[in-house]
């Protein structure tokens, strides 16, 4: 029956992360895989997150079904985080994490603009096109990332967009982009938002890292714009890094709508979507964001450590750009300081990545890209040493 089922080659990142999981060696560094951990290496539980836990044990909350398209208390605390407020021509559906908010949209764009094509920068995050392909989409690129410079190619991705078919759905990163962490200015932003609206075409926005850049507010600058020109768009938010609660799988999925009549269709339309792949969302970690972002003390709270955590990684690109400058001269190190957010594109060859891997217990994804995030003060020395000899290796 099952002969024709060949074996899974598996994943670029969840496999690898596997495979570090049973590597046996002790001083073993983990900068694959896209997770926040804290200076002494651990997965942080944020004092906030623990708080409303808490809270919710001592009371025992019941468990019934959510309605399909989630808890209305959690959609609209992702409103307001997001957008700045709630807002009455925005359709947001409580999806499991940023992957199943690109999955729900997915599903309904296939529906309802069938003749769509999907356009990812180059490069864009591994399972964005998996998840675009997988619903049935022809899935292209437009230039982005610069390899010899580490920095934007904004003047091709520009004249690139200006050319897409109108309801083209565009992927765009808000801040952080993964894998690269190079991302716009706002002035960049302007100017690709203009051509959207030229064009006519539909913005799909995955926004996995808000606070990881510059700020809650700052990251969600090109979101607030749509929303403020009213550019129908859809809007991918997670909670995994921003809360450190990657295993409840909690996001939303909002999409701006010409207005609260058409917010009301697509939200019943979302509901459908749902309905036909998991019928309704969990309850248990909506409660808990819902609660740290409706209680004063407890979101300034949970904000003061984001910002914690954000300063931590820069702070880590920082030692480490400093340790391999001094290791190795090579302009390409500007790129540690220069990216934002959680990963660094770092140009190693598959081949170098192998080497750390192998050689140095370091592991990073065979596209070069670093989770910065996973440095700390004892782990920073022994990666640059491990980065420095697989840099000097390919000289010889
Ligand atoms: C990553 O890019 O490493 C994270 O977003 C985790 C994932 O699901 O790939």
């Amino acid at each position: 029956m099952f002969e024709h089922i060949p074996p899974y080659p598996g994943d670029p990142i969840l496999t690898l992360n596997e495979e570090f999981q049973k590597d046996p060696r002790q001083d073993k560094v983990n900068l694959s895989i896209g997770i926040y951990l804290d200076d002494n290496g651990r997965l942080p539980v944020m004092a906030a997150v623990r708080a409303a836990e808490e809270a919710i044990g001592a009371t025992s909350v019941p468990k019934p079904y959510l309605p399909m398209t989630g808890s209305p208390a959690y959609t609209s605390a992702v409103q307001e985080l997001i957008f700045g407020s709630v807002v009455p021509n925005v359709a947001t559906a409580q999806t499991l994490g940023g992957s199943g908010a690109l999955k729900v949209g997915a599903d309904f764009i296939r529906r309802y603009f069938p003749d769509s094509q999907v356009w990812l920068s180059d490069p864009s995050w591994e399972n964005h096109r998996f998840i675009f392909e997988r619903a049935g989409f022809t899935v292209n690129t437009y230039p982005y990332y610069d390899a010899e410079t580490g920095s934007l190619k904004f003047d091709a991705m520009l004249a690139a967009i200006r050319e897409l078919p109108a309801k083209s759905v565009l992927l765009l990163h808000a801040c952080c982009h993964n894998p690269t962490g190079v991302d716009l200015n706002e002035a960049q932003w302007l100017a690709v938002l203009d051509a959207v609206e030229e064009r006519g075409l539909l913005p799909f926005v995955d926004m996995a890292y808000q606070g990881f850049g510059a700020g809650i507010e700052d990251d969600a600058f090109a979101i607030r714009e749509m929303l403020r020109r009213n550019i129908p768009a859809f809007i991918a938010n997670s909670f995994s890094k921003n809360f450190s609660l990657y295993g409840e799988r909690c996001g939303g999925l909002s999409l701006i709508c010409e207005d609260q009549n058409a917010a009301q269709r697509v939200l019943g339309q979302l509901a459908s979507v749902v309905r036909s792949n998991y019928s309704s969302p969990p309850v248990h970690g909506a409660t808990v964001i819902t609660q740290v972002l409706n209680t004063p003390e407890l979101r300034a709270q949970w904000e003061a450590q984001l910002t914690t955590m954000r300063e931590r990684m820069v702070a880590m690109r920082a030692t480490l750009f400093q340790l391999l400058s001094e290791k190795v001269s090579n302009s390409h190190l500007d790129r540690y300081i220069q990216q934002r957010g959680m990963f660094t594109y770092t140009g190693l060859s598959a081949e170098q990545v192998d080497s750390l891997r192998h050689e140095h217990g370091v592991y990073i994804l065979r596209s070069g890209r670093m989770c910065v995030a996973g440095l700390n003060e004892s782990n920073v020395g022994r990666v640059a040493e491990a980065v420095t000899k697989v840099m000097q290796q390919a000289l010889v």
